[in-house]
């Protein structure tokens, strides 16, 4: 029988959970990231304690954390471009090894598309490296398209990645208008 997954947004007492998590994304996938594994260790606990205690509360970015039978097995990051008018990212998404292919991902990357929507987002970007062939399908089978967008990572300069973009309904656009 498959697991129940379930996700919930990081709460503030998360810092622990939340690098756990990560460094386990950068161990297992470190092609997949703008990060490095090294990176994540060298940081301070506290760090992390301060990252989760920002991504519970504000309006803006969010980490949401994918549960398998009550343990942490996944996560992904949302916020919202504060330049760019209804644009928002999700970024640093991972699905650990032993339950992927059971729609975590897409859980994940659902339920951080919803919040963003929620807080004015409309359209959805994620940078995916060009190598990363898995992460590739699993956005476009999520309706995540082109942008004609690429660029060298900022940290991994050999690597390209590609701007992909879904677009999303939120609730401003429903309203009635009052200009
Ligand atoms: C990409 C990732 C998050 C997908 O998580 P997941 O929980 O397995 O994804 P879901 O079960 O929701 O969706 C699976 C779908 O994605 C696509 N997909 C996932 N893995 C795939 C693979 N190895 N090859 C091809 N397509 C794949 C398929 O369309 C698949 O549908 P299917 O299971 O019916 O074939 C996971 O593979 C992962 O954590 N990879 C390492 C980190 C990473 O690349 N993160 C993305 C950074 S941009």
């Amino acid at each position: 029988m498959s697991p129940s997954l379930t996700v919930r947004r990081i709460a503030a007492h998360q810092g622990a959970v939340f690098r756990e998590l990560r460094t386990a994304s950068l161990r297992e996938a470190p092609y997949a990231f703008d990060e490095t594994l090294e990176d994540a260790l060298l940081a301070a606990a506290s760090s992390f304690d301060d990252t989760a205690a920002h991504h519970a509360n504000s309006p803006a970015t969010a980490t949401f954390l994918l549960y398998t039978e009550g343990h942490p097995a996944g996560l992904v990051g949302a916020f919202v471009d504060e330049a760019a008018l209804g644009r928002a990212f999700v970024h640093a998404l991972w699905v650990a090894p032993a339950v992927r292919h059971l729609r975590g991902g897409e859980l994940l990357v659902n339920a951080a598309s919803q919040w963003l929507a929620d807080h004015g987002a409309s359209e959805i970007y994620a940078w995916i490296a060009d190598e990363n062939r898995t992460a590739m399908r699993f956005y476009e089978r999520l309706g995540f398209g082109p942008t004609g967008d690429r660029r060298a990572m900022p940290a991994h300069v050999e690597v390209w990645e590609t701007l992909l973009v879904r677009h999303v309904h939120n609730e401003e656009q429903d309203a009635p208008d009052t200009a």
